[in-house]
Parts: C-alpha cells; sequence; structure tokens
C-alpha cells in the first residue's frame, strides 16, 4: 500500500487526476470507477479542466459508479446519478451511454445487482477504482458488519452514514436508509485502486487500514488484500494518525 500525503485538499485532487489523466492517455478505453461524495468533487473539478484544455479525452472512456440510494431515480438531485452528471459527466465529453451508475429505482433490485456485476465483468474489469472512506470505514456503501457480501448487492445504512449524510439532505428523515452498492469482492478486483482521505474525522479508521489489520468492522481493512492501492491523504490528517 503506497501512502501520498499531501499538502492540502487542492494538491491532493490535482494528484488524483494526473494519476486518471495517465491511465485514460495511455489507455484511451479506460475503464473508471467512480465514487461520490464531497471528497471526489475536487478530483472532477480538475478532470472537467484537463478535458475543456484538451489534455484528457473521455470519448472512449466507461465509468463504472460505486453505490445509488434505494428508491431514488435520476432525476432526484439527491441521486447519486444526478450527482455524477451535475459534477462531472455534463462537463466532460464523455457518451453519458457509457456512464453506469447501479438503479436504486430497478423493478428487481437482485436481478439489477446481478447484471451490474456482469456488465463489469463484461466490460474486462475497472482500471482504475478511485474510492472516498466513511467515518466508519465504509467504502462504496460497505457497512461495517459480521459479514460483508463479495458482489454487488441490496444494503441497510448505519445510523452512522444516515448522520453523515443528512448534510446533504434537508432532514434527516429524507435519507433514505438502504442502498445498491458494489461489494468489496467486485471492488478489490480493480486492477488499481485509489483511496482518497479528505477529513480529520477519517483517521481513526484510516489509522486502522494502515495497521494491516483486515476486520469487518472496518471495511476498509479489506484493501489490505489489493496489491495496487494507493492512499492519498491531507497533511493535517496524516498528522494524527
Ligand atoms: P465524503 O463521504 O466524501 O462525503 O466524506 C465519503 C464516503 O462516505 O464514502
Amino acid at each position: 500500500m503506497k501512502v501520498i500525503i499531501t499538502k492540502d485538499y487542492n494538491e491532493m485532487s490535482k494528484l488524483a487526476a494526473n494519476m486518471i489523466k495517465e491511465t485514460v492517455n495511455e489507455k484511451p478505453n479506460s475503464v473508471l470507477g467512480l465514487a461520490t461524495g464531497s471528497t471526489p468533487e475536487g478530483l472532477y473539478n480538475n478532470l472537467i479542466e484537463m478535458n475543456r484544455n484538451g489534455e484528457i479525452d473521455f470519448s472512449n472512456v466507461t465509468t463504472i459508479n460505486l453505490d445509488e440510494y434505494i428508491g431514488l431515480n435520476g432525476d432526484n438531485p439527491q441521486s447519486y446519478r444526478y450527482f455524477m452528471n451535475n459534477k462531472l459527466f455534463d462537463h466532460i465529453n464523455i457518451n453519458k451511454e457509457r456512464t453506469f451508475v447501479p438503479s436504486g429505482v430497478a423493478e428487481n433490485i437482485e436481478e439489477e445487482a446481478k447484471n451490474y456485476d456482469k456488465k463489469i465483468d463484461e466490460l474486462g474489469g475497472i482500471d482504475v477504482q478511485i474510492l472516498g472512506i466513511g467515518v466508519n470505514g465504509h467504502i462504496g456503501f460497505n457497512e461495517p458488519d459480521e459479514v460483508l457480501i463479495a458482489g454487488t448487492h441490496k444494503t441497510g445504512l448505519t445510523q452512522s452514514t444516515i448522520e453523515a449524510n443528512s448534510r446533504f439532505f434537508d432532514k434527516i428523515e429524507d435519507v433514505p436508509t438502504e442502498a445498491i452498492t458494489m461489494g468489496l469482492g467486485q471492488i478489490l478486483k480493480s486492477k488499481k485502486i485509489i483511496l482518497i482521505v479528505k477529513g480529520t474525522n477519517k483517521a481513526d479508521v484510516v489509522r486502522e487500514l494502515l495497521k494491516g489489520v483486515i476486520t469487518t468492522n472496518n471495511p476498509s481493512t479489506m484493501l489490505n488484500m489489493h496489491r495496487d492501492v494507493t492512499i492519498l491523504m491531507e497533511e493535517e490528517v496524516s498528522k494524527l494518525i
């Protein structure tokens, strides 16, 4: 596991964007695994700028997102499909038909989950997966639990995640309590993983991850099983670890 400490959030976002640029320039039809949340917003802003400047071309890129809330369709401003369109896809030269976010309103979520994994396999897997991390160590919506599920699946959200995500909603009762998420087995199949850590409130779970233990109580520790993980973290977080 490689750890890179950056001066601040801007430097971290730029570095992550450069890593994506290198991947896409080397392989123009890359499959990029993307994440939502406040952490990757800076990365997406940098990618938009690079695309405008002609430094990166998304015309042959495919994207696969980690997760979506159950019950929200893509027109809902709180949905992750809406977030991705609004924060990235609408501003770059990507073919929207090659941007995949699991559907939270599919009639049969189990079927949707199975098809999502099939789609990723058919695409030949994910070249680079971008990850954020929850304050409880979740990756995607793989919440701490006694068991973790390898493939894409439906899951309940923990109270800690509902509270953390309530900042994006008018009131906490509006936060969906279930989601569809790529499982850690599928995430670990990605050829390369970049974990971006923003916020000092993530220091405790990242400290545990860096200890090299593996526990389902902190799903991020599963990343210890992967050969090519780069962790980018702000200096102010690293000081607490
Ligand atoms: P954040 O969320 O980027 O908004 O901190 C990260 C996550 O919950 O995975």
